[in-house]
C-alpha cells in the first residue's frame, strides 16, 4: 500500500452546472436558454429528456449544500444561468439574483468556498445570433459586471467560460449541442467571439475587483499518433491538437491564435473576424487556468482506399477535427472505457499537466486547478440501497494519483474539483449517463454512492491510498 499526501492547501471540491441540475426553467422570471429550445428538437436528446426539472436543485439547493458539507469538501464549482440572472432587456432579474445570493450564503455558512462559472453553455435564447454575433461578447461582459455587483462581496473565484471548444464546435459545427447548427464557418466565428467575451469579461471583473481570482476553464483532449514515425499521423495530430487545444489556450496565454490552425481553416477564417486590439483583450492576464480532463485519443491516417467514418473518435464527436482533419481514424488501444465509451487514461492527465506547465502556465506563474474530472458508469444499486460504484471510484483514484505525480514533477496544481456532485442532465445523453458521486433517484432523493464516502475520506485527510 502506498499513501500519497497532497499539499496542505490543496483544494478539494466538486463541480456542477446550472442547466444540468437546477430545473425550474420557468420560475422566478427565468427566460429560455438555447438548451430549452434545443431539447425540444426531436431526436436531439436521448430519450427526449430535458432540463425542465433536472434534479430540482433550484428548490433543493440547501439539501445539496448539506451533501457538500457531509462530503467535507472546501470548494464548490457551480454555474449561473445567464437567462435566470439577466432579463432580455439587459437588466438584472431580482428573483434570479436572489437565488444565487441564497446559494452563496448557504455555501459560506457551511464553510465552503463558492467558485462561480459565468457561462456553462446556457445562453439566453433572446440574444440574436448567439455566439456568431460579436455583440454577444459585449453582452457577456455586461452580464459578468452585473453578477459581480450582486455577488462580488462574497464570491472571490470567477471562471468566465466553461469549455469554449464545446460551445463553438459542438454547438455550431457538429450540431450535437445547442444551438444545434452544422455550419463550420459559424463555429469558427463562435470561437473568436467566445474568446473575446472571455477577455472583455476578465477586464470588467479586474476593473471592478483587482483582488478577485479570475480564470477560464478549458477542456483539453490530448491526441497521439498511432505510429510516431509516420509523418501523416503526426500531421493529423498537429491539426487535431490545434483546433482542440492550442486554439483556445494560445490566444489567452500567448496573445495569438496558432498560425498553423488559422492556415488550416483557410476561408473559414475570414479577414473581418479579428479586429485590431482583440488579441490584447483576449490575453488579459488570468490568475488561474481551469483544466477539464476526461480522456485521450489515438489517431492514424487512412490506408489507401480506406474511407474514414467521419467525425467520431471512440464515442466522442470530434467536431473540430472534422473541420481540419476529417480523414483521422481512431485507434482502439484496448484500454478500459467508461460508460461514455471514453478510454480511461490517467497517464494522459499527467502528460497534459506537465505539458501545460512547461509550454504555457509555468513561465507565466499561472497555477492550475482541475475544474472537472470524473466518470459515468452504469450504476447498480445494492440490496442495502448503496451504489457500489467501484469503476467511478477507481477512475477518480487513478486520476488523483496522476495529479499527485504531476505535482511531484513540479506542476503548480492547486486543486481538484470532481465532476460531479450529483447525477444530472448529461446534455445530449440525457439522464442515463450518471457522473454523480451522489445518486439522484426517481423521487429526486440524494443518496451518496460508495465513491462519495471514499472521496470524503480523501478530501478530509488530503491523502490518497493506492
Ligand atoms: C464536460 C462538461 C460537463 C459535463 C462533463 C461530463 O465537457 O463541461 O458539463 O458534461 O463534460
Amino acid at each position: 500500500m502506498t499513501t500519497l499526501t497532497f499539499p496542505a492547501d490543496f483544494r478539494w471540491g466538486t463541480a456542477t452546472s446550472a442547466y444540468q441540475i437546477e430545473g425550474a426553467v420557468a420560475e422566478g422570471g427565468r427566460t429560455e436558454s438555447i438548451w430549452d429550445t434545443f431539447c425540444r428538437v426531436p431526436g436531439a436528446i436521448a430519450n427526449g429528456d430535458d432540463g425542465t426539472v433536472a434534479v430540482d436543485h433550484y428548490h433543493r439547493y440547501a439539501e445539496d449544500v448539506a451533501q457538500l458539507a457531509a462530503l467535507g469538501v472546501d470548494t464548490y464549482r457551480f454555474s449561473v444561468s445567464w437567462p435566470r440572472a439577466i432579463r432580455p432587456d439587459g437588466r438584472p432579474n431580482p428573483a434570479g439574483m436572489d437565488f444565487y445570493s441564497r446559494l452563496v450564503d448557504e455555501l459560506l455558512g457551511a464553510g465552503i468556498t463558492p467558485w462561480l462559472t459565468l457561462y456553462h453553455w446556457d445562453l439566453p435564447e433572446s440574444i440574436a445570433g448567439g455566439w456568431t454575433s460579436r455583440d454577444t461578447a459585449c453582452l457577456f461582459a455586461d452580464y459578468a459586471t452585473a453578477m459581480h455587483a450582486a455577488l462580488g462581496d462574497r464570491v472571490r473565484h470567477w471562471t468566465t467560460l466553461n469549455e469554449p471548444w464545446c460551445s463553438a464546435f459542438l454547438g455550431y459545427a457538429s450540431g450535437e449541442h445547442a444551438p444545434g447548427h452544422n455550419d463550420p464557418a459559424s463555429a469558427v466565428r463562435a470561437v473568436h467571439h467566445l474568446m473575446l467575451g472571455h477577455g472583455l469579461a476578465t477586464q470588467a471583473l479586474r476593473a471592478a475587483d483587482p483582488a478577485a481570482t479570475l480564470g477560464i476553464t478549458l477542456n483539453f483532449t490530448p491526441v497521439y499518433a498511432a505510429d510516431p514515425a509516420s509523418a501523416a499521423d503526426a500531421d493529423l495530430v498537429r491539426r487535431i491538437d490545434g483546433t482542440s487545444n492550442r486554439m483556445f489556450i494560445e490566444p489567452i496565454l500567448l496573445g495569438a491564435y496558432p498560425a498553423d490552425v488559422v492556415a488550416d481553416l483557410g476561408d473559414l477564417w475570414t479577414p473581418d473576424l479579428v479586429a485590431d486590439g482583440d488579441l490584447a483583450i483576449i490575453s488579459t492576464p488570468i490568475d488561474v487556468l481551469g483544466v477539464n480532463y476526461y480522456t485521450t485519443n489515438v489517431v492514424r491516417a487512412p490506408k489507401p482506399g480506406e474511407v474514414p467514418e467521419p467525425n467520431v473518435v471512440r464515442g466522442r464527436t470530434l467536431a473540430s477535427p472534422h473541420i481540419t482533419a476529417p480523414e483521422a481514424i481512431p485507434v482502439d488501444r484496448g484500454l478500459p472505457v467508461t460508460g461514455m465509451g471514453w478510454d480511461v487514461d490517467p497517464d494522459g492527465l499527467y502528460g497534459l499537466l506537465v505539458r501545460l506547465q512547461s509550454e504555457y502556465t509555468g513561465s507565466r506563474g499561472i497555477p492550475m486547478v482541475i475544474t472537472e474530472n470524473g466518470a459515468a458508469y452504469d450504476d447498480t444499486i445494492g440490496a442495502d440501497g448503496l451504489v457500489e460504484d467501484s469503476g467511478r471510484l477507481d477512475y477518480v483514484r487513478s486520476h488523483l494519483a496522476a495529479a499527485h505525480r504531476a505535482i511531484a514533477a513540479g506542476v503548480d496544481l492547486r486543486g481538484y474539483l470532481l465532476w460531479s456532485l450529483v447525477d444530472n442532465f448529461e446534455w445530449s445523453h440525457g439522464y442515463h449517463r450518471r457522473f454523480g458521486i451522489v445518486r439522484v433517484d426517481e423521487q429526486l432523493r440524494r443518496l451518496p454512492k460508495a465513491s462519495a464516502l471514499w472521496y470524503q475520506a480523501v478530501a478530509g485527510s488530503g491523502t490518497l491510498t493506492l
